[in-house]
């Protein structure tokens, strides 16, 4: 039976840069942008909020308003009294607001928004994204989709639908799960909002406060907004390059009594890293014996560029017993599409539905039918083999050009596909400040706090090349190997950064 919960994940705001933004968004991004190419100097004074409103003839509130999202993202502090500066790396500020390297931590609620906002703000070279450009992506023919969807008639898409989505696109996705080894029924299948909706439904179907959760560390942020909004207590799973240790899963399962294990195991959020095939099946076994099920979060298995496809649990013998599989299509083909679709255990899809009917009703309809027609019509496959290639040449490129300017200063992986790397640091490296001083420096990535749910002193950073133009590559490793060089550790010694 579901059981429903209050607590929501906070929404993402999305930038609000552009000349239709509001003016304070306007003001504060200005104002970001110099302080981040170093035009205007740590502890330079900003005009005070009367001067700005003056000379702009705006009102003053409006200014006050740019101000305060410039203190709370951490490029100013205001002092009372005295006014508005730009804030010298790691210095706390007098109102307690803005962020200090040494004492933020970026809440996993409060990431999303801020990689949005520098993956937009103008000079700054943003690693931030990791999903592909419209460019890169299968968006040209799925607005082809879109438009033919229209042209069908209002009668067709314009009218309410059932909560598990239209019937043409779970047939349509039949095939599409075939390609991964899952076989199953268009009736077993849910249409969702991304996969961030299947998440948050199966957490709210399964989860009381309280109950434990077994979750990989690091974790996609998401995946812990959804735990932290069910008022779950994680118990963290160490993941790294060579996945999990399955030991450690069947102790904190005799040790916790969780009542669920996430896990997103291809081309992680982090890390990039996967699961080997071995501890898929050993998991999905420990899933069995313990009665504990897993929700398998898998956006994009599909961007592969080395090695041998693995199959998502859900595919493996039992799978379909003890697996909730989720994922959208926006990490893959197309970016900001917002629909997904979850497959629960058999039997659970009721419950399931009555959380997502509770939630919104229903995904919008034609956009269900574009994607229905998108995956009939359109040789999506030779898209995917396009994207692998383009996306296989950018990563080898920029995995070169990070590997010479930043080896002597931590280790960075290279993952068989998806859109991240993950650069470690040595231990006296706080990420945190790594961050705030490359933002000053016009060059941003997101660190590893973001993907905890433990306060702890992060030492990696997540670099996500999906809309990063590859002709700043260049420039964006040399304004990172700046940083770590000359403003985070002037007097270490490199060699002893080694790792
Ligand atoms: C690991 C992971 N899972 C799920 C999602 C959510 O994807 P969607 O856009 O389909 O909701 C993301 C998005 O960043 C992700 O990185």
């Amino acid at each position: 039976m579901a059981r429903k919960r209050q607590n929501r994940p906070r929404a993402n705001a999305a930038a609000e840069t552009g000349d239709n933004a509001p003016i304070y968004a306007r003001i504060r991004d200005e104002f970001a942008a110099k302080i981040a190419a170093g035009k205007l100097k740590d502890g330079a004074r900003l005009p005070t909020v009367r001067q700005l409103a003056k000379e702009r003839s705006i009102n003053p509130m409006t200014v006050a308003r740019a101000y305060r999202e410039l203190a709370e993202r951490g490029f100013i502090i205001a002092r009372a009294g005295s006014g508005s500066f730009v804030s010298r790396p790691g210095r706390a500020p007098a109102n307690g607001r803005a962020p200090a390297a040494d004492d933020l931590t970026l809440d996993p609620g409060g990431i999303s928004s801020r990689l949005f906002e520098l993956a937009r703000a103008p000079g700054v070279i943003a690693f931030t994204g990791n999903y592909p450009s419209v460019e890169m992506s299968d968006a040209a023919a799925f607005a082809q989709c879109l438009q033919d969807s229209l042209s069908r008639g209002a009668a067709e898409y314009f009218r309410y639908d059932p909560p598990a989505g239209r019937e043409e696109l779970r047939e349509a996705l039949l095939p599409f799960l075939a390609q991964h080894g899952i076989t199953t029924r268009a009736d077993n299948l849910m249409v969702t909002s991304g996969g961030q909706q299947g998440m948050d439904i199966v957490a709210r179907h399964l989860l009381a406060r309280g109950d434990r959760v077994i979750l990989e560390q690091p974790a996609y942020f998401g995946a812990i907004n959804v735990v932290r909004a069910a008022g779950a207590v994680p118990i963290p799973l160490r993941f790294g390059a060579n996945g999990f240790d399955l030991d450690e899963v069947a102790e904190a399962i005799r040790k916790h009594s969780p009542r669920l294990i996430i896990i997103n195991p291809t081309f992680q959020n982090p890390t990039g890293h996967s699961v080997p095939l071995n501890q898929r099946r050993g998991l999905v076994a420990l899933a069995h014996e313990s009665g504990v099920p897993i929700l398998e979060d898998d956006p994009g298995p599909e961007l592969r560029f080395r090695g041998v496809a693995l199959p998502p649990l859900r595919a493996l013998p039992g799978g379909d017993e003890v697996v909730y599989y989720t994922r959208g299509f926006g990490k893959t083909f197309i970016p900001g599409v917002r629909l997904g679709f979850l497959l629960p255990p058999r039997g659970d899809l009721n419950a399931c539905l009555e959380i997502k009917a509770t939630t919104d009703l229903q995904s919008p309809a034609l956009l269900q039918g574009a994607l229905a027609d998108y995956l009939r019509r359109t040789d999506w496959l030779g898209y995917l083999r396009r994207l692998c290639a383009g996306y296989g040449a950018r990563q080898e490129k920029l995995y070169a050009i990070l590997t010479g300017a930043l080896s002597s200063y931590g280790h960075l992986s290279l993952p068989d596909g998806g859109l991240n790397l993950w650069l470690e640091l040595p231990g006296e490296i706080n990420a945190r400040e790594v961050y705030f001083n490359a933002v000053r420096r016009g060059v941003a990535f997101a660190v590893a706090d973001s993907f905890s749910f433990r306060p702890e002193r992060p030492s990696a950073l997540r670099i996500a090349f999906g809309l990063t133009d590859p002709k700043d590559y260049e420039e964006g490793a040399s304004r990172l190997a700046h940083v770590l060089r000359n403003v985070v550790s002037p007097e270490r010694s490199l060699s002893s950064a080694v790792v």
